[in-house]
């Protein structure tokens, strides 16, 4: 049964909250395996020991009836770990098999930490398998079920031979160890943990409705967004941040995801956020994207801000205006400021089409409507 935007939205939300629940700080981690899901991509968690990694993506298995593969990847690890072990039967009768059962190739979903120890006799089958879902081993060429692989390291890939591992992770994130403040409740959440209050987990859905889900996110509208897309590509690239062609298409899905998530027809600029965990590379990366987005994103938090800062503004301005005398010199300055703050604010809104933001910036413009008559008035104009 087709699945419409808004069951869409409150299922993978439901998903999100029940992922990120048992863990302190952890909201953006949850997001992007959740983002990961629903666009049918691969993410990868990068980050010190420690910062529940694996038991976020530990979580996400148990939230989701699907076929799992899990596996910690060594140096070491040969092809057979993790495609199956050669069918001998078949060996002996010249066959060149796998035996696949319960390994990666009948997967839907892959967990596979330490991802990158990944060494050069799994690589390209990796390669394969994240791309085009497609296992090939020698003689054989296999379809895999493949939906999502989310990866987990202590560090970013160093060896260039792991670079075209890492750009196929639309998903990126570096998971930093929780703040001072936060560590009351982290011990809070650990005794609980230790405890083991947090036991039973009720899966939130199978791969089916992931995939009746997934398909929603092509039914987003986002003709307000790509133009801005393509400006920020310019912006990030003028920066250093640079975004391999593959990547430019699968960051609109990412985008699409993002705004099906909310239960938004059509992506606003709130959905540029992933931009965020899609654009990093180096770990240097990850504080510069987060600075450069703040100054260009037009989001809904940050117009409303603005406005009510425009807000206080206007009120002075129309104490000021009450108490000058008629024909006062200083009107006419006030005329002008006034007049600034109306365009500021239409181009503000320019395109904004959230309720909220529109009926404040209504409200603001009658408010500043109402002044300038009575400036006129009082300059008898
Ligand atoms: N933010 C957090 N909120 C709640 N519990 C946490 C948090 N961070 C760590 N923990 C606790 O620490 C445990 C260890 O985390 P986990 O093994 O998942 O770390 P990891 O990032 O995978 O580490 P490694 O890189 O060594 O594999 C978790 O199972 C959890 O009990
Ligand atoms: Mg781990």
């Amino acid at each position: 049964m087709p699945i419409n935007i808004k069951q869409a939205s409150d299922l993978s939300l439901r998903f999100l909250d029940e992922l990120e629940k048992p863990f302190v700080g952890r909201h953006e981690e949850a997001l992007i395996i959740t983002l990961a899901l629903v666009s049918g991509e691969h993410a990868v968690l990068i980050g010190e020991p420690g910062t529940a990694k694996s038991a976020m993506v530990r979580r996400a298995s148990e939230l989701l009836e699907a076929r799992f593969f899990k596996y910690l990847l060594t140096k070491f690890t040969e092809p057979g770990e993790l495609f199956g072990p050669l069918d001998i039967k078949g060996l002996r009768e010249g066959l060149y098999k796998r035996v696949t059962v319960g390994k990666l190739p009948e997967a839907d979903i892959a967990f596979l930490d330490e991802i990158f120890n990944a060494n050069s006799a799994v690589l390209n089958s990796l390669l394969s398998i994240m791309q085009e879902r497609i296992l090939y081993d020698g003689y054989t060429e296999i379809r895999v079920p493949l939906w999502s692989l989310i990866g987990a390291s202590n560090r970013p890939p160093e060896e260039p031979e792991l670079e075209a591992l890492y750009d196929r992770f639309l998903f990126r994130q570096h998971v930093k160890p929780l703040e001072a403040d936060n560590w009351n409740k982290l011990l809070d959440y650990s005794w609980k943990l230790e405890k083991g209050e947090e036991s039973s987990v009720e899966p939130v859905m199978d791969m089916n409705t992931l995939r009746e889900i997934h398909k929603a996110v092509f039914t987003i509208d986002l003709s307000v967004i790509k133009p801005r897309l393509i400006k920020l590509f310019l912006v990030l690239q003028e920066k250093g941040l640079y975004v391999t062609d593959r990547r430019k298409g699968k960051i609109l899905k990412a985008i699409a995801a993002h705004a099906l998530l909310y239960g938004r027809e059509k992506a606003n600029e709130d959905d540029l956020i992933v931009l965020k965990y899609t654009v990093p590379k180096d770990v240097e990366d990850f504080d510069k994207i987060n600075v450069i987005l703040m100054e260009e994103l037009r989001t809904k938090e940050r117009v409303l801000r603005e406005l009510e800062e425009i807000r206080s503004n206007i009120l002075i301005a129309r104490k000021a205006v009450e108490k000058v005398q008629h024909f006062d010199p200083r009107l006419t300055e006030y005329y002008r400021s006034l007049k600034n703050t109306r365009n500021r604010i239409m181009n503000l809104i320019r395109d904004f089409e959230d309720e909220d933001v529109i009926s404040i910036a209504d409200e603001l413009i009658e408010k500043i409507d109402d002044t300038l008559q009575e400036i006129m008035a009082k300059l008898n104009m």
